[in-house]
């Protein structure tokens, strides 16, 4: 481990990125999230073999992390000043669903104030953003990603487990005026749910010039009820797209990045695949998370978490600080582990990490 320079891990990768979470609520309840509705809890009972995986009683309910246990946003601008001297460029702020942490737009202008922040965006299920789009782009909001796994509102909501459809479209048509470019848009693909919608999905994107990235189910959700059966592969993605559009791969200069991105032949619009199950990208990453409570997770299926709130309200100064973080970068973990026997499912679900 080295006492200067950047935030580097024992295997060579150097963290360029973080999420910050800002709080572990949510306004939907995905069914690949925080599967909550009776709908979702059918759909995952009737795909489980009872004698191999005992389906989990009931969706498990949540506990949110009380007000106190949260960072304040001086507390997280505080981390993100340490971290941008180790190094850290790119920042997104995610949840739960971060329009619900209040005076967002505070935080989102002391975290735009940063000099060496180089880019700042968000991820959203959008609901609420038509009410915030204003006063988070004058804050210095530069991106936004959006959640968006149906166009069918019974779909939609059978997905999401609320009647929303129409409130996300409006958010995302709105991010394009503000000019949060390139408006990202997500759809977690879950088989028999919404890979019917896959070509529809990308019309959508080409019709809307939006970046549409498709991911694959990973098992971080609140029911652990995820299944490999469930999970649509890249590879299998690509190719019913493929056989619809005439797509051409879109070269990256960036390594770290999660999608592999294909362009429309009259160039509106983009499809990128995120297949971290069938295609893990863990070689490149380059990525931190830090949780709205305080802890550094060093990846999306960490075991272990380094609580940082010990320091920050119990006097350490900026250098033990750093320190600290330059230790915790170093244990970061080679790969995960999805699919293989050894896969232990992180406690904390992606409605904690953010995504
Ligand atoms: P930008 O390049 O900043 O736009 O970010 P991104 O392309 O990583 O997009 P985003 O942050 O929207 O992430 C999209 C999705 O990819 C997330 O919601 C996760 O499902 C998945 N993802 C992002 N980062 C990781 C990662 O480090 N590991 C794994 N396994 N999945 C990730
Ligand atoms: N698998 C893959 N992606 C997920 N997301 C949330 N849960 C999962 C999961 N189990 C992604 C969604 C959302 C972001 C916050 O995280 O796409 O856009
Ligand atoms: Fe990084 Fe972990 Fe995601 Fe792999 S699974 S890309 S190591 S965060």
């Amino acid at each position: 481990m080295t006492a200067a320079g950047p935030l580097a891990d024992s295997f060579g990768r150097v963290m360029r990125d973080v999420r910050i979470s800002v709080t572990d609520r949510c306004n939907f309840r995905c069914m690949y999230c925080l599967p909550e509705t009776e709908e979702a809890a059918n759909f995952y009972r009737t795909k489980f073999d009872h004698a191999k995986n005992p389906a989990p009683a009931t969706l498990i309910a949540r506990e949110w992390k009380p007000r106190s246990q949260l960072l304040t946003f001086e507390e997280i601008e505080r981390v993100m000043r340490i971290l941008v001297s180790l190094g850290i460029e790119k920042v997104r702020v995610t949840g739960g669903e971060p329009l619900l942490r209040h005076g967002l737009e505070t935080l989102i202008a002391k975290l735009a104030r940063i000099e060496g922040v180089r880019d700042l965006a968000m991820t959203t299920n959008g609901f609420l953003f038509p009410q915030k789009a204003e006063a988070l782009r004058a804050a210095g909001l530069r991106r936004i990603s959006f959640s968006l796994d149906s166009l069918e509102p019974a779909n939609f909501k059978k997905m999401t487990g609320r009647d929303g459809l129409r409130e996300v479209l409006a958010g995302i048509a709105l991010a394009k005026r503000l000019g949060l470019a390139p408006v990202k848009v997500n759809a977690v693909v879950i088989r028999g749910i919404n890979d019917h919608e896959l070509e529809a999905l990308a019309g959508f994107a080409r019709r809307e010039d939006l970046s549409f990235r498709f991911i694959e189910f990973m098992p971080l959700d609140s029911g652990r009820v995820w299944l490999k059966e469930l999970v649509v592969p890249g590879r299998e993605i690509l190719q019913r797209l493929q056989a619809r559009y005439e797509l051409k791969p879109v070269l990256s200069q960036n390594v770290a990045e999660t999608a592999r991105r294909w362009s429309f032949s009259d160039g509106r619009g983009e499809i990128g695949i995120i297949a971290p199950v069938t295609e893990p990208f863990c070689g490149h990453c380059n990525r931190l998370r830090l949780t709205a409570d305080g802890k550094i997770r060093t990846c999306l299926f960490s075991l272990t978490e380094h609580d940082l709130k010990p320091l920050l309200r119990g006097g350490a100064n900026d250098e033990q600080i750093a320190d600290k973080l330059r230790c915790i970068v170093w244990q970061k973990e080679e790969r995960h582990h999805i699919g293989e026997p050894d896969f232990v499912q992180p406690e904390r679900t992606m409605s904690c990490i953010g995504g």
